[in-house]
């Protein structure tokens, strides 16, 4: 193999739109705002992104966002984590974060107090608009978000994202091929192909990366984006290989030294096997769980209650199944709790993460290894004539 000697610049649309140094999103992972892994990410020439969910009460309990996030309204939580972001990545101008903000049915509520939140923070600080370039939609229709969503054919519209926020790189995280259609006529910017094998929040029905990623590519005229699965050189050039513009990456970045989440959850990931994970009812659809007593608790619930899921059904989740997702996550934050009694969500690929490195070193590992592939392959593939 030819090594290469310096880190040569892998370049996509992804730089164009995005303008970061590197085509990777780390993704947004709730119930944390993830807003340490976001600096870090962000001062390393990935988009960092900011995680909403936990700040919006009834996904943990008001309790524990209070524990977590300090007290508040969701708006006002999510504007104090944006300023303290911008705080700690202003001094480096080629920094770039976003904001994942779930726009599930069951969600609006929330949803729309944290775009009032971006829209202020413009208003209020113009300047961060130079850092924070993107909005990653994701769980629910994005038609409804859209300029015009009527004409679009939608039945409501709530705030035209790209009309509030002109300058604004509009994300939305698509599951089936039939999702990425409905976000191409909503205009967005982006489509992120979300895997089934990727960590917490999943489709309701088996459709790997493998598979949606390539067909996206081919039946959407916009850029897309592949999710799940991806933690590595090898699979950031497969992912391009197979017509994405870049990787956005959850279940890695978790098991980094900068992120934001427990010992026990970044140990938990490196200990895991490919096949350690389970999926479960949770908190607006199928998630993805490490394989442990907690997370077993609530197969055995999603069993009694939401079967359907394992008929690829939509269906609803029952008081125990939430009551237990509380527990978990309350158990994660409580350091006498063990792995075990903890609700650890976490992808497939969790089975090809053996390290916590720096974020630093992950991204550089990741490109040169990505450079190195794409540049050898015809070295071990031969195209021999007729
Ligand atoms: C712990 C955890 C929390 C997550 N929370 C969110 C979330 O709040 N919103 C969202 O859109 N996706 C969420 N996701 C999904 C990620 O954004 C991403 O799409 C997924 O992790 C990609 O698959 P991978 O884990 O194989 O990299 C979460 C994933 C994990 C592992």
């Amino acid at each position: 193999m030819v090594l290469i000697d310096r880190i040569k610049m892998i370049r996509t649309k992804f730089h164009e739109i995005i303008g970061t140094k590197y085509p990777i999103i780390q993704a947004g992972m709730g119930p944390f705002s993830t807003n340490e892994l976001c600096v870090a990410s962000a001062r390393n020439g990935v988009l960092g992104v900011i995680s909403s969910v936990g700040m919006a009460p009834g996904v943990v309990t008001p309790k524990e966002v209070e524990r977590v996030f300090g007290k508040g309204e969701p708006k006002e939580l999510l504007k104090d984590v944006l300023y303290w972001t911008y705080e700690n990545i202003k001094d480096d101008p080629q920094a770039r974060f976003g904001v994942n903000i779930p726009v599930s049915h069951d969600f609006i509520s929330p949803s729309k107090e944290f775009i009032n939140a971006i829209i202020e923070v413009f208003e209020e600080k113009p300047n961060i608009k130079n850092y924070l370039k993107v909005i990653i939609t994701s769980a629910g229709d994005p038609l409804p978000w859209a300029v015009n969503a009527e004409s679009k054919g939608s039945n409501t519209s709530y705030i035209p994202i790209k009309e509030n926020l002109q300058d604004i790189v509009w994300c939305h995280v698509c599951p089936s091929v039939r999702g990425a259609k409905r976000a191409e006529r909503a205009d967005v910017d982006i489509i992120i192909a979300s895997g089934r094998e990727g960590g917490a929040h999943c489709a309701w029905s088996d459709n790997s990366s493998l598979v949606l990623l390539p067909e996206t590519v081919k039946q959407v005229r916009k850029p897309v984006i592949g999710t799940g699965g991806f933690s590595d050189g090898r699979s950031l050039a497969a992912a391009l290989a197979l017509g994405a513009i870049g990787i956005q990456m959850g279940t890695r970045f978790i098991a980094t030294k900068e992120s934001d989440f427990q010992k026990k959850w970044k140990e938990n990931i490196v200990k895991s096997k490919e096949t350690e994970t389970i999926v479960g009812r949770g908190i607006f659809g199928p998630m993805r769980f490490i394989r442990n007593e907690m997370s077993l608790k609530v197969i055995d619930e999603t069993l009694k209650h939401s079967s359907d899921l394992y008929r690829g059904l939509p269906c609803y989740a029952n008081g125990e199944i939430k009551a237990l997702e509380f527990e978990g996550f309350k158990n994660l934050i409580d350091k006498t709790k063990s792995a075990e009694e903890s609700l650890i969500l976490g992808g497939v690929v969790c089975g090809r993460i053996n390290s916590i490195p720096h974020v630093k070193e992950l991204i550089e590992s990741i490109m040169k290894e990505a450079e190195e592939i794409i540049i050898n392959m015809q070295k071990h593939v031969n195209i021999l004539p007729d």
